[in-house]
């Protein structure tokens, strides 16, 4: 059962005029803490034992004797034994006590279930909770619908390994890490059987993922991911705004392509298949003449977002795209939610983001501007969910 919006609405009633921020201590929650105390509210990191030192340690906010802040933005660090602690009662209490706002990220969406999320945790989202599902592929409902009913280019799907007549990436996820891909490329029916032959002994795939797995066209061009933000809390006209753009770093994905071919050729055969773990960003702008596309179609995603599940995108949302070699756009994945990539202008700003507010914005400091003034309008209720 989804959580009741007026049962939301009246915990953010009860909230002060500058509420806390709060997120997951993984993915993007530097950016996320380092925005809200540029906007002058309190930041707080959710971790997990073990996982805690970049927040509790490295960027933990020092005062000097009269309280400012001197180093660091992480002005509060909750431990929990495990992340998904933080759902449980005392740990939803204590946070609506403290008059905390979460900022959902990939990390809060991989380590508390997303039942949880969805029908339990009863603390405001400055987000689309209810779109936090439709990023895993194997769902009914998942983002390849959303484009597909929002006229969103993304890549043909594969209907089986025999179809397979052009190069094709296969999506699964890896066998034991789990929140890590399991990914690889065909080009034919034999290469997909060879080479999933060879990932399923090494044991990176297992079967079962292997029969759900997602068989798409591979989309030769590079990868654009556009971090977009969209506020309900000004005219429709306004609402879309493009932050900045970022790529990723994928091991050994990266390492190999940065080999001359000759030595490409001479990795023994169990290194020759690349691995797709995203273990870094780096920052990109677009060709000018490609942003009215890039718009058109976060225009798209918001609208079709609206209708689909209602209220529709809240805050920031990363479309991740291939660009071909006529300039066009394909969707190949989405995140209703912060991206992984924003970290890349931490504290400096987006290239965009600052052109449109002549000053630093970055993801998260845009997502703490747009709580602070809901918060002084009264109207928290509107980014929340
Ligand atoms: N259809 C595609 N064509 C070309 N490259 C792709 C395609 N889909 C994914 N990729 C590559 O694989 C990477 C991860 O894919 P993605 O769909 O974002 O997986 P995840 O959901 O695990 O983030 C991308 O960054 C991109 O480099
Ligand atoms: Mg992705």
């Amino acid at each position: 059962m989804p959580i009741p919006a007026a049962e939301i609405a009246r915990v953010v009633d009860s909230y002060p005029k500058r509420p806390g921020v709060g997120t997951v201590g993984s993915h993007s929650a530097l950016d996320v803490a380092d925005g809200a105390v540029a906007e002058g509210l309190t930041s707080v990191v959710l971790v997990q034992a073990g996982r805690d030192a970049t927040y509790a340690q490295y960027f933990r906010t020092l005062r000097d004797a009269g309280g400012r802040r001197r180093r660091g933005c992480v002005d509060e660090v909750w431990t929990y034994p495990k992340f998904a602690d933080l759902a449980s009662p005392e740990s939803q209490e204590r946070l609506r006590q403290r008059g905390v706002l979460l900022v959902p990220n990939r990390a809060m969406s991989s380590y508390v279930p997303l039942a949880t999320l969805e029908s339990d945790l009863r603390v405001p989202i400055v987000g689309a909770r209810a779109m936090l599902r439709i990023e895993e592929r194997t769902e009914r409902e998942n983002y390849y619908r959303l484009l597909e009913s929002a006229g969103i280019p993304s890549p043909r799907a594969i209907a089986s390994p025999d179809a397979i007549d052009r190069l094709a990436i296969v999506k699964l996820p890896h066998a034991r890490r789990r929140l890590e891909r399991g990914f690889f490329t065909a080009a034919t029916a034999e290469e997909y059987r060879t080479k999933s032959r060879a990932l399923l002994e090494r044991g990176t795939i297992a079967a079962d993922d292997l029969a759900q797995a997602r068989i798409e066209e591979y989309v030769l061009g590079p990868v654009f991911n556009f971090n977009f933000f969209f506020s309900p809390l000004v005219p429709r006209t306004e609402g879309l705004e493009l932050l900045g753009v970022d790529e990723r770093r994928e091991s050994n994905l990266d390492g190999m392509v940065r080999l001359p071919a000759a030595q490409q050729l001479e990795l023994p055969a169990a290194e020759r298949i690349p691995e797709y773990l995203v273990v870094g960003h780096g920052t990109l702008t677009v060709r000018e003449s490609t942003l009215e596309e890039v718009f058109r179609i976060g225009e798209k995603f918001v609208d079709a977002a609206r209708a689909r599940y209602p209220p529709g995108i809240l805050g920031p949302f990363c479309l991740q795209t291939c660009i071909d070699r006529d300039g066009h756009l394909t969707v190949f994945d989405v995140a209703a939610r912060i991206g992984g990539g924003t970290n890349v202008h931490l504290a400096l700003g987006h290239p965009y983001g600052n052109a449109l507010y002549r000053e630093p914005m970055s993801t998260g400091r845009r997502i703490a501007l747009e709580i602070r003034r809901a918060a002084e309008d009264g109207r928290l209720k509107e980014i929340v969910t």
